[in-house]
Formats: C-alpha cells, sequence, structure tokens
C-alpha cells in the first residue's frame, strides 16, 4: 500500500478502530493455549478480539489463516492482525541458545540460525518475532542470561546485529523473513540482585557506554521494533520513560519503528506506584511513545476518555497507528495477510536437512573446552561411559523453544549410538564385548534425575521427579558402569526450567543429587570427561579439579547430541569462547572482566592489605570473558604495528588508521581453530575506563604446524566513550592495545592518540 493510502486509511478510521490497533491479546483470546494475564476481564475479550492490532503466541500457519480471514471479515477497514510469537533461538530446528551462540564468536553462525527460524516461522504463520534479546548480562542469578550473547558490549552488538539481518533478510515482506524486536529496552540485565522484574540503578556514563551500544547496533541493523523493558531505570519504569524511549531510542537511535510494551509492563506501572491507576498508566505510555500495550486493557479501556479530556493529544494515538499500520505495510500483510504461510510451505521447510547440519555446526563452535588434561579429549578408549541425566536428556533446549518437539532432538547417547565405530548398549547390558580396533563400547546409565525433591522451577513448574528408590537403582547402576569402563562421560546440568524468565536463583550451583553422582562417579572413573548443560554460568564447586576434561555445552538444542559427538570423537575440535565470566562463587556477581582498576589494584602478588579484594576468594572469574581450549595448542607473537601514533583531529600529525598484526601458530597436532581476540585500553581518561574493552576478534583455523598473520584496524572512532563533556569523543593520550585468546592476555603494544 502506497504512504498516501495509509495515510488516508488513518483518517477514515474511528477513535476506537485506532485505539484497537494498539491493543496485543495473548493467543488464548483466540483459543486456549496459554494462560490469560494482564486482562482482567475474559469478556473483554469479545470486544477486543474483533479490532486488536496484533496476537502474541498463536502458530500453525492453517490456524493463522483462519483466524486472519475471520478477523480482517469484521474489521472495520478489513487492516490485517499481526501475529507475533518468541522464536529467540529457534522455531522446529532449535539453535544453541543465544549464551551458547555468543560463545560461538562467529556473527555469521546466529544469522544463518536467524534466517532458519524465520523460514521455519514465516511459513507457520508468525510475522514478528521477540527477539534478539540484547541485554548486557554480568549477574549469573539471574535466570534471563540464558537468552544474551553475554557480558561484552561489542560481541553482543555483533551477534545481535547478525540476528536482525538473518531474521527480516533484505526485506520483511519477503515471505521467508520475519520482522525483528530488539529487547528488552533498556538495561534489563542490570536488574538488583539478579533478580526478574526489579529495578535497575545505572548511571548515565554507564548506560551509554556499556549497556546501550548492544542495543544500538541492532537497532541500526535495522530491526522493525522494539520491546521496553520490566525494569524501572534510575526510579523510571521504561514503558513509562520519555527520556529514555523519546530522546535516546527515537531521537539518538533514530528509531522510527514500533514499540511494544513487554507483557504487561504499561499496567504495572501501577504497582511500581510510578501510575495511580491503569489510566495514568496508559497517559505516561502513550507519551513516552509505546505504540503497543503488549496483554493489558490500558490502552483499550482508557485512551478515548483520556484524548476526550484533552490529556493526550490526539496526534500521540495517530503516530503510534499509523508506525503500526507502516509495520504491517513493510511485512506486506495487505497485499498478502498470511505472509506467504501455509502447511505446504510449511512442511517443506521444517527440520530440513540442511537447516539441522546448520544447527550441528552451530552446536560445535559453541561447545566451550575449560580443562583437557592429559588429552583427555578426544575420546580415545574403547570402552566409555555416559553417564548422568543429560546423557539420554531430550530436553537439550531452553524454555523460549515454545514449539519445539523434543523427540525431534538428539540426544548425546543416540548421537553415540549411530556413530559407526560404537556399539552402543544400555546400563547393565554390555553386550558380547565388541571391542576391537577403533571400536567403542559405550554403555550408558542415567545416574540420578536432573532435580532433586521440592525443587522449584520457573514458570512455576513443580518437579517432585526424583524418588529416593529410583535415584537408589540409577547411582548403584552407574558405579557399575563407571567401574568397567575406561573413561567415563558425565552428563550434568541444570534443568530446563533452572534458567530463563523468572529463575533467578541465589544458588547457582548444580542440584545436590547431581552432585552426589559426580562424587561417586570420581571415585570409580578412570578418566573423567564432565559435560555442562546450562543456561548461565554456574559456580562449579570441585568439579573443574576432580575432572580431567570439562565441556560446557549450554542449551545446545535439536542437534545437541551430534555437536557434542562429533567434538568428543574426535572429528571436530571446540573453539568456543566463554561469552559470560564463570564465577568462583555466586558472591562475586556481578562479575565481567571490563572492570575498572580502582585506586587500590590488588596486586598480583605479595601483600593485598588494603587493596580492592575478597578475604575468601579471588576478584577474578573462575573462568574468564573469551576463555576456552582447543585439542591443540597455540601462540601469539608479540603485536606489531604499522604505526605508534592515531591522529585525532584533521590537522594532527600520526595516522588515520593503525594496523596492528600478530603471527599464530598451530603448534600442536591437529587442525583447530583459535579466535584472536582485540582489546583496548585507554590508560589515562576524563572518566576512568576499563582495563580492557573487546574491539575486536577473528576467528583463524590452522593446520598442525601452521602460522597465519592476524591484522585488526584501529581508528580513532574505537577510542570514543562517554567523556566528562557528556558526550561520544575520543581523548589525545596513550592507550594499550591487547591481542590474545581470552581476556586475561597480557600481549600488548602501546600507541598514542594525538
Ligand atoms: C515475556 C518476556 C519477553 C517476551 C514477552 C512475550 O514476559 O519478558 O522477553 O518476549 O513476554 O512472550
Amino acid at each position: 500500500m502506497k504512504q498516501e493510502d495509509l495515510l488516508a486509511l488513518l483518517n477514515d478510521m474511528t477513535p476506537e478502530e485506532k485505539i484497537m490497533q494498539l491493543v496485543q491479546l495473548p493467543g488464548s483470546a483466540f483459543e486456549s493455549d496459554f494462560a490469560v494475564t494482564g486482562i482482567a476481564d475474559e469478556a473483554s475479550f469479545d470486544k477486543l478480539k474483533k479490532l486488536a492490532g496484533s496476537v502474541l503466541g498463536i502458530r500453525g500457519a492453517e490456524k493463522v489463516k483462519a483466524i486472519q480471514d475471520e478477523y480482517m471479515a469484521g474489521q472495520p477497514h478489513h487492516i490485517p492482525l499481526l501475529f507475533m510469537l518468541d522464536v529467540i533461538h529457534g522455531h522446529d530446528t532449535v539453535f544453541p541458545c543465544p549464551l551458547g551462540q555468543g560463545a560461538t564468536f562467529e556473527p555469521e553462525i546466529s544469522r544463518k540460525g536467524a534466517e532458519i527460524q524465520a523460514k521455519e516461522a514465516a511459513a507457520d504463520g508468525i510475522q514478528v518475532t521477540f527477539s534478539p534479546m540484547v541485554d548486557l548480562v554480568r549477574d549469573a542469578r539471574w535466570g534471563r542470561v540464558m537468552e544474551s550473547t553475554g557480558e561484552d558490549p561489542y560481541l553482543n552488538g555483533e551477534m545481535a546485529s547478525a540476528m536482525v539481518r538473518g531474521y527480516q533478510g533484505e526485506s520483511v515482506a519477503d515471505k521467508e523473513h520475519v520482522a525483528a524486536c530488539v529487547k528488552h529496552f533498556a538495561g534489563y540485565g542490570a536488574s538488583e540482585a539478579g533478580r526478574d522484574y526489579n529495578s535497575v540503578e545505572l548511571s548515565e556514563y554507564t548506560l551509554r557506554d556499556q549497556y546501550l551500544k548492544g542495543y544500538d547496533k541492532a537497532i541500526s541493523a535495522g530491526a522493525k521494533l522494539v520491546m521496553t523493558s520490566f525494569n524501572t531505570l534510575n526510579g523510571i519504569p521504561s514503558s513509562g520513560n520519555k527520556w529514555l524511549m523519546r530522546d535516546i531510542l527515537r531521537k539518538e537511535m533514530n528509531f522510527d519503528g514500533v514499540l511494544i510494551s513487554d507483557w504487561g509492563a504499561i499496567g504495572e506501572m501501577v504497582p511500581w506506584g510510578f501510575a495511580r491507576d491503569l489510566k495514568e498508566a496508559a497517559k505516561l505510555a502513550i507519551e513516552a511513545g509505546v505504540d503497543i500495550d503488549m496483554c493489558t486493557e490500558s490502552y483499550a479501556a482508557n485512551l478515548a476518555s483520556l484524548i476526550e479530556e484533552g490529556k493526550v493529544d490526539g496526534k500521540l494515538l495517530d503516530e503510534a497507528v499509523l508506525r503500526i499500520l507502516n509495520l504491517k505495510n513493510e511485512i506486506g500483510l495487505f497485499e498478502d495477510p498470511y505472509h506467504g504461510a501455509s502447511k505446504e510451505r510449511y512442511e517443506a521447510v521444517t527440520f530440513s536437512k540442511e537447516s539441522r547440519e546448520i544447527a550441528r555446526d552451530a552446536v560445535r563452535k559453541s561447545l566451550v573446552l575449560l580443562k583437557n588434561d592429559e588429552e583427555t579429549l578426544p575420546l580415545k578408549d574403547s570402552n566409555i561411559a555416559l553417564i548422568g541425566p543429560y546423557a539420554s536428556c531430550k530436553n537439550l533446549h531452553s524454555s523460549w523453544a515454545l514449539s519445539l518437539d523434543p523427540e525431534k532432538t538428539v540426544t548425546v547417547m543416540e548421537a553415540a549410538g549411530e556413530s559407526k565405530d560404537v556399539s552402543l548398549f544400555l546400563g547393565m547390558n554390555q553386550g558380547g564385548g565388541l571391542g576391537g580396533l577403533n571400536k567403542k563400547i559405550v554403555r550408558v546409565a542415567k545416574g540420578s534425575t536432573i532435580l532433586d525433591n521440592d525443587t522449584v522451577l520457573g514458570f512455576g513448574e513443580y518437579h517432585n521427579e526424583s524418588l529416593d528408590e529410583e535415584n537408589e537403582k540409577l547411582l548403584n547402576e552407574a558405579i557399575e558402569v563407571a567401574e568397567w569402563a575406561d573413561t567415563v562421560v558425565l552428563c550434568l546440568g541444570e534443568d530446563i526450567g533452572q534458567s530463563g524468565e523468572s529463575t533467578s536463583r541465589t544458588n547457582i550451583m548444580l542440584p545436590d543429587i547431581q552432585m552426589e553422582l559426580f562424587y561417586e562417579i570420581r571415585r570409580r572413573a578412570k578418566k573423567l570427561v564432565t559435560l555442562i548443560f546450562t543456561g548461565r554460568p554456574l559456580d562449579l564447586e570441585c568439579i573443574p579439579d576432580l575432572s580431567d576434561a570439562l565441556l560446557i555445552c549450554w542449551r545446545p538444542g535439536t542437534e545437541g547430541g551430534h555437536g557434542i559427538w562429533d567434538v568428543l570423537s574426535g572429528k571436530f575440535s571446540p573453539s568456543g569462547k566463554l561469552p559470560m565470566s564463570f564465577p568462583w562463587a555466586v558472591g562475586q556477581a556481578p562479575i565481567h572482566y571490563n572492570v575498572f582498576a580502582t585506586g587500590r589494584p590488588k596486586p598480583t602478588e605479595g601483600v593485598t592489605n588494603f587493596t580492592t579484594r575478597y578475604l575468601d576468594c579471588p576478584n577474578e572469574a573462575r573462568y574468564p570473558f573469551g576463555y576456552g581450549l582447543t585439542y591443540s595448542s597455540f601462540d601469539i607473537s608479540k603485536p606489531v604495528s604499522d604505526n605508534d601514533v592515531l591522529k585525532k583531529g584533521e590537522n594532527a600529525t600520526g595516522a588515520d588508521k593503525i594496523n596492528v598484526t600478530v603471527k599464530v601458530t598451530n603448534t600442536g597436532v591437529v587442525a583447530a581453530t583459535q579466535t584472536v581476540q582485540l582489546y583496548i585500553r585507554d590508560l589515562v581518561s576524563s572518566r576512568v575506563r576499563p582495563v580492557k574493552e573487546l574491539k575486536g576478534f577473528k576467528k583463524v583455523r590452522l593446520l598442525p604446524g601452521e602460522s597465519k598473520d592476524v591484522s585488526f584496524e584501529i581508528n580513532e572512532e574505537m577510542l570514543r566513550f562517554w567523556t566528562i563533556n557528556n558526550k561520544f569523543e575520543s581523548e589525545e593520550g596513550d592507550f594499550r592495545v591487547y591481542v590474545g585468546f581470552d581476556s586475561t592476555t597480557e600481549n600488548f603494544y602501546d600507541f598514542k592518540l594525538s
């Protein structure tokens, strides 16, 4: 539809019709799949469902088409309904959770993943996805770190912009693409005490310099929607924060798309004590520029009277409606209200072989090898025990994989059993000793349930999963298998309901039942490889010290077993790097690599009294940002540069850019991929700067003995920050550039900006 026709449509709509375009209903208004929250009176659905502008949570091409047909027939101007859903790391083919994707340090993987997710979702009737989540995260108590790509602004920006490009393609009108929604704006990852829906206190300096950068990059990539966050930012709920939404988001970030509240967030201004009632909340939200009210009736019940009473300018309503009509128009819904969805198209694209191969590659590259003593991995022995609740668990996805069919998930056990050099036996059955050259016998034992009794999970699920006698039997079986094996692969992890929304925890250790299993198996295992399935950094207690090898598998999704066995068997070397620090103890949270030095930095040796320290724990992470081993070993030269002075102004001397180069060598005996990371520190500045900031990364695959020069370009723009002048600018002075394989590298080179 042409712009003038959209304007004509807008002018022809009644006030009620306009207001209802701003209302998003839960899928329950059209079916009973989802719990109803946010809209107090289900009877009001009848009125709303005829005119609401969008719906959240309906999937299925035929169902969507039927609802669309009925809705448009009743809509006075036949304006199509917009169908939205959380497709954050998979619709059917589920990829590693976003934190696992962050560990790949390969944005192209997330772009391809988002492209596949969009293709499957669009064919299934979805037109908008609530992804990417770009919240910067530093606190592993917050269960939603699973949905983020980690603690670094630069990495988050690279991954999120790649996801936006994958979801949206060249045009969201393309039937294999969907509109992306950047969330949760802004600063949700800094929720106090790591608790969901809590307050956030950030200086403007930290907000701008750390937390906003990722969102900005994703919005610059063209995201069509942004979602407000549940938190207050310095006392103001995001959905009512005019400064954040109009000055920062719309003016500074130049965002002219649709701003949608998070579920119920407009109404939540009342319990926050920011609005006395839903009517005031509606006023505050529309003035802040929130276009869509997700699942409350704040707008539906109050905007008409607010405008009639002159308390809200009708222009604000028209602005919001026009942005929503523009979005529907960009997706092409006026021409094709189904956006190409059909059962045939869906069946043709879902779970394709190619999609699963790409997902399998993503799993391999997401795995982070934290320890590998005596090259325990890849597996070399013939008698292998595969033990633990995650050895054959189908729930390898996350709680946000809303549409997934777990039966399609490949478990570690299944992947092992498919391997032609493996004979697989369950439990006590050890088969007929089918050993032999390069043959492996793999025996499987669950060993324990995932959870202890009475563990409370997210989304109110309540598992009473483990029965004592069951665990007694499981443990005894596992002990027997462990004693038989040359190497034990022990698969432990969080329950699917222990990360994601509303899963904040003060204890980020594994359930006691699994730690009991760990100790029992450790006492019997000749060699022990521990795999950890998790949506967050955990306090791993003694697991690293007592394991010979340790592999972080995140929530790997549909191809989890295949990708993991590809690495365990040595078909591929692991290459993942931590996107978020693993702490020694939860007491260190929030913890991250890009900290300030303080006035009393703790010395690396000697007396540490009266310096920044804990009495009972190191300051540093147990496993730092950017860390991860491969099956090989690598060397790196000192950085060399083609210039020592970068010029700041047009008339300054020095170079427009500096090229810094290192020589990376594979000093091992197997081919492997290393991620070379570039960090910069501004040594003296008008506001103190982090001891390191990631400014670039490159993955390089080298054969044994092979060397390669890896270069990075440094320019003045990379050195800008929110200075004492309250604007982004660089400052002349001394800088240190580090080039290494993780954030602890001390391989540096100094240069000047002048
Ligand atoms: C949830 C989440 C948000 C999600 C939305 C719709 O509460 O905070 O990330 O997109 O509701 O499901």
